[in-house]
This record gives C-alpha cells, sequence and structure tokens, in this order.
C-alpha cells in the first residue's frame, strides 16, 4: 500500500533572525504550520556552524508547541541524539555518509521517544540507505549540498526523490518524504510532482513577502 501524507511545509529556522529566534518561531506558529526545521551543524561535516541543543531547549522554555524537526549535520549523530531529544526535539535525522551504526542510532532515537529520519546527501544514490527505509519515519533528500542557505535547488535530485517514491509505495512503507534546499515557490511543485510530501524552506519562507500565501500554495501541493 502506498502512504500518501498531507503536505508539509517546514521552515528552516537557519533563514530566521538569529537575534530574535522567539520571534522567528513566533512567524511559524501565527501561520498555524506545525513543523519548524532545525538544521544543527558541526563545522566538520559541513564546513559551518549553528546552534546546540540548548537553543531548541530554549525555544521550547520560551512556550513553543512546535514539532521540531530536527536536521543533525554531524560527524558523528550517534554521540547528539540523547541531549537534542532532552532539548524538545519531536524527531531526529542523521545523515547517511558518516561512518557509524546507522541503525542502532536510528533505534536509539526511537528509544528515546522521538521519530527518526535518515538524509542523503545530493552525491549519495537512494540505494544506500535502502537498507534502513523501514525503520525510519522520515526520508530526507538534500536537494543542495548542506551547509548554507540560499543555494540553487538541484533539478537533478528529482528521479532520487522518484525512486523513494516507488519503493515506498512497492514496500509497503509509510516514511515522509522531505526535501530540502533551494525550495521554492517554483521548485516545492516539482517536488511534490516527484513525491515529496514535506519540504523545507528558509530563505524563501523568510524572504516571502505574504507568507500566508506561501504557505497556502505549499498545503495545496
Ligand atoms: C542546508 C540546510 C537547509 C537550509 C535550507 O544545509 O539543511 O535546511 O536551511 O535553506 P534554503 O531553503 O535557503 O535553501
Ligand atoms: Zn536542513
Amino acid at each position: 500500500m502506498s502512504s500518501k501524507h498531507a503536505p508539509l511545509l517546514a521552515p528552516s529556522l537557519l533563514a530566521g533572525d538569529h537575534a530574535n529566534l522567539a520571534a522567528s518561531v513566533r512567524l511559524v506558529e501565527d501561520l498555524r504550520l506545525p513543523w519548524l526545521h532545525c538544521d544543527i551543524m558541526d563545522g566538520h561535516f559541513v564546513p559551518n556552524l549553528t546552534f546546540g541543543p540548548e537553543t531548541l531547549a530554549a525555544l521550547r522554555r520560551a512556550g513553543s508547541k512546535l514539532f521540531f524537526d530536527t536536521h543533525l549535520m554531524l560527524s558523528e549523530p550517534h554521540r547528539y541524539v540523547e541531549p537534542f531529544a532532552k532539548a524538545g526535539a519531536n524527531l531526529i535525522s542523521i545523515h547517511i555518509e558518516p561512518d557509524y551504526d546507522h541503525t542502532a542510532t536510528l533505534t536509539r532515537i526511537r528509544a528515546l521517544g522521538c521519530q527518526c529520519g535518515i538524509v542523503l546527501n545530493p552525491g549519495t544514490p537512494a540505494r544506500a540507505v535502502e537498507k534502513v527505509l523501514p525503520l525510519v519515519d522520515l526520508v530526507l533528500v538534500m536537494t543542495v549540498q548542506p551547509g548554507f542557505g540560499g543555494q540553487s535547488f538541484r533539478r537533478d535530485m528529482l528521479p532520487k526523490i522518484e525512486q523513494l517514491r516507488d519503493w515506498r509505495a512497492a514496500r509497503g512503507l509509510a516514511f515522509r518524504l522531505e526535501v530540502d534546499g533551494g525550495v521554492d515557490l517554483h521548485t516545492g511543485p516539482e517536488c511534490a510532482a516527484a513525491g515529496a510530501d514535506t519540504f523545507v524552506a528558509g530563505s524563501a519562507f523568510f524572504r516571502a513577502a505574504d507568507k500566508p500565501a506561501f504557505a497556502t500554495a505549499f498545503s495545496r501541493l
């Protein structure tokens, strides 16, 4: 049985106002969008740094009830799943590329009470995650090389999204299929046509002059 999830827009806090993250979070809440994408970078797996679990915990303390879709861009994600779970992450996604025990880490994320996701860089083929597909709630296909917001969408990732959609249907799986990087009002519909149902948008969301219209467009994909 193939799964069809309702489309979800997950604004990326990376493109928010880092001097006032709570205000950026409120912008998302005011639109009644349920998800917030939190990008965690270690300056090693990717050439950039962002924030850690304390920031998520502080946003929770400030009252946010958003679903924290936490994208760990870390060389050693297994060392950090527990602090992020304790800080209030709802879903924790880990990359397939670094060498660590992916299965054990996904299982650990579940045991900590979170949903779990697996992420593929643009250069990583779909078959690299085939083995873990039955274990995950979400597969994240990077549509840019991770590390920075504001990059151009990689259209050559569309066949990978289609492949994962087809495997999901053929194998009776139900993971969400998320895209991240360069997603906007033009590229979002292309991803949806390829099978994506969960759309991370950083720059395009925070720069949109009409955010309600932007959110509505994604709710109709
Ligand atoms: C990139 C991050 C993305 C980033 C997307 O490494 O994983 O989540 O915020 O930003 P935009 O939407 O600006 O490409
Ligand atoms: Zn991300």
